[in-house]
């Protein structure tokens, strides 16, 4: 999952005795298996964050009803654009605003949406109590954002599949995780659930740690940023950036090596985003 939500739940909330267990929630099994009586929410990302794992909604939140507790599905790699998880049973969606529904890297926002008026009423009531709420300015941005939000999901997925498509045959690059590649493990349930693939990837580059770190540090295109879902290209190392707030060993566990390297895959011409790539890796592995 998104580094900082780790770091909310251990850092901030374990703080007021609630408890987390995490779990790989692509294992049914394991998820049931962490259920316990007390157990209040079963909280969901997917596609996850930054390996494109998918989860299966419709028989994650059945879980969650079976033991009575609420689920909530983390949406901001998809969008309402790609994928409607009330439409699969869950409780609660969360979205980071300040990605593909703001669209343009100039706004920082969270939503939440349910469609129960019981639990809406309980969200304002803490949100209005803890002040957890957008400026004016921000919700114009984010408004205007979603105006475009279709044609800029499919610029993003046209561009994304392209992109994986092209990594995949690369010399210098080992895996890639894109949920629209046939030979992703969770393809299949992907194509059921979402209308299309999104505009995330992430590859392993066939090289050392250092030649992934010079990868990049030398796009021009693509900049070196954390954040994602922006009109513009970002490219980071999941390992020292976004996830760095997650402890190594269970980094490493969750398959997250120092070597992968994570895309936004922005709406520019995508043959400049190949040659941007490809300069890199000429620069980092010559
Ligand atoms: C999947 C996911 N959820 C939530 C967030 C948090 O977003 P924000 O920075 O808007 O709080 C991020 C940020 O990268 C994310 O990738």
């Amino acid at each position: 999952m998104y580094g900082g939500t780790h770091r909310i739940f251990t850092q901030v909330y374990e703080e007021y005795d609630l408890e987390f267990d995490f779990v790989d929630t692509t294992d049914h099994d394991a998820v049931r298996d962490a259920m316990r009586e007390n157990t209040e929410l079963l909280w969901v990302e997917t596609p996850t964050n930054p390996l494109m794992n998918v989860n299966d909604i419709d028989a994650l939140t059945d879980i969650a009803d079976e033991y009575g507790a609420l689920s909530a599905v983390d949406n901001t790699f998809a969008t309402p654009m790609l994928q409607r998880p009330l439409e699969h049973g869950a409780d609660i969606v969360s979205h980071s605003l300040t990605k593909y529904l703001g669209g343009h890297s100039d706004v920082v926002g969270g939503a939440l949406i349910v469609d129960d008026a019981d639990l809406d009423e309980r969200i304002g009531f803490y949100q209005n109590s803890v002040g957890a709420t957008p400026s004016p300015f921000d919700c114009f941005l984010v408004l205007r954002g979603t105006k475009t939000l279709p044609v800029r999901m499919d610029r993003h997925c046209e561009n994304a599949s392209e992109l994986a498509h092209w990594l995949q045959d690369h010399d210098a690059v080992d895996r890639v995780y894109y949920p629209g590649l046939e030979s992703h493990p969770d393809h299949e349930l992907a194509s059921e659930q979402m209308d299309d693939f999104g505009g995330m990837l992430s590859f392993e580059l066939d090289g050392t740690l250092e030649q992934a770190e010079t990868v990049v540090s030398e796009t021009d295109v693509f900049t070196l940023a954390e954040s994602l879902g922006g009109v513009e290209s970002l490219i980071e190392q999941p390992a020292t950036m976004t996830h760095a707030a997650i402890p190594k060993e269970e980094r490493e566990a969750a398959g997250l090596t120092d070597g992968l390297i994570r895309v936004s895959v922005g709406v520019e011409h995508v043959d400049d985003l190949k040659a941007d790539l490809q300069q890199a890796f000429d620069e980092a592995l010559a």
